[in-house]
């Protein structure tokens, strides 16, 4: 059973996306600006499209608060589409590569790839957005950080260590990058590529990292398949659209070196250490072990395809004739791996808090017995 739950529905182009988050505690005070930034961080970026010219995300929050605080209850949310065009949309002939037109058409049996691509299409990320800029403010109250950064866009790398040697300057060289990048040289060069990538018609993928820090050792779980914060994060972000790989820590680096250059040594830890008298030497496993957090920064590295609407085309079929035909192509990003960061930062945000309300259920019997103090 999930503890924490999201339902969310529109279409790219209808009216709104709307959300459910089932699961928050009461007593939450909600700072709705707090959730506004998160879906303007999702809009931002060096390579993005002209629909993100048109939309101006805002969150209007619908159910289970009364007077901004949490009631335990439901918490229904909603984003207006200002591009609420979807009934003067023409329909396209052919479904296009790269996208869930075709085998979307092939499920249902429609002949309008818009019936699918409509709800296929990336801007439902903006309702996930939402969605974990109301769970985030539950991991900040725990003393959790979380974000995201660009670290390969279009094969130019940011260097290893860009979170770390970003030190104390990391929020403000993330911000004042528009592709999130903690490099700055990386920053220039991924720039360029994305230039370049545009002027050709082309399109760029890359790689993002999401971090959290201050994570308890003990969240996830050993003991049942389904429990196990690796699967469930891993799962959470490659639900997300143009996703093809992920790695924790070494990742597959791992694979390539001896064990005794891959695990972390445990040692004594410091006096007055957060999480007690052990700690980690090192942090290559990315802060899990044994599907559960170590209490060691969680990093994970999502690699993104480039987008699939390319400006120059690629081959596809007229559903009418048959005919091969160049494919339709639509305003579109050029790039948008900061943006799926973003919602990168927002998947980890729901499923950590989904996993902070199983831990207290699955606390000792005598925390549950004890009785409450009115
Ligand atoms: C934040 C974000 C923005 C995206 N923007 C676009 C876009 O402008 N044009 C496009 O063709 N694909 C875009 N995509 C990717 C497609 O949604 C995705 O490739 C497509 O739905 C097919 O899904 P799949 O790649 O997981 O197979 C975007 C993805 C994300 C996460």
């Amino acid at each position: 059973m999930r503890h924490l739950r999201l339902l969310t529905a529109g279409e790219s182009h209808g009216p709104a996306l709307v959300g459910i988050v089932e699961g928050m505690p009461s007593g939450m005070v909600l700072d709705v600006e707090r959730i506004d930034r998160e879906l303007r961080r999702r809009q931002r970026g060096h390579g993005r499209g002209g629909r993100m010219k048109i939309e101006r995300d805002r969150v209007e929050l619908l159910a289970g608060l009364k007077q901004g605080v949490t009631l335990g209850s439901p918490v229904a949310f909603l984003v207006n589409n200002k591009d609420d065009v979807i009934d003067r949309l023409p329909v396209p002939g052919d479904p296009r590569p790269g996208h869930a037109d075709l085998a979307g058409c092939q499920k249902h049996g429609h002949r309008d790839p818009r019936a699918v691509l409509e709800r296929a299409s990336a801007r439902e990320t903006a309702a996930r957005v939402a969605a974990g800029g109301i769970a985030r403010q539950l991991l900040e109250a725990l003393g959790v950080e979380l974000f995201a950064h660009t670290v390969a866009v279009g094969g130019v790398e940011a260097r290893p260590d860009a979170f770390e040697a970003a030190g104390e300057e990391r929020e403000a060289r993330r911000e004042a990058s528009d592709l999130l990048c903690l490099d700055p040289q990386a920053d220039a060069g991924m720039r360029a590529a994305v230039d370049a990538a545009k002027a050709a018609g082309d399109t760029l993928g890359g790689v993002f990292e999401v971090v959290a820090l201050g994570l308890p050792p003990g969240l996830g779980g050993y003991a049942a398949w389904d429990e196990r914060l690796t699967g469930r994060l891993a799962g959470a972000l490659m639900s997300i659209p143009a996703m093809k790989g992920l790695e924790f820590g070494l990742g597959f680096e791992a694979a390539r070196r001896p064990g005794s250059q891959v695990h972390d040594p445990i040692d004594r830890a410091p006096e007055g250490a957060p999480w007690g008298r052990f700690q980690r030497r090192s942090n290559r496993a990315g802060g899990l072990e044994g599907g559960m957090t170590t209490g060691e920064p969680l990093v994970v590295r999502v690699a993104m395809k480039p987008i699939p609407t390319l400006r120059q085309g690629l081959d596809s079929v007229d559903f009418a004739s048959g005919e091969r035909v160049h494919a339709t192509w639509q305003r579109s990003d050029v790039t948008s791996v900061p943006a799926a960061g973003v919602v990168g930062e927002a998947m980890v945000a729901l499923v950590l808090v989904d996993h902070f309300l199983r831990w207290r259920a699955q606390c000792p019997i005598t925390a549950m017995t004890r009785r409450p103090s009115y």
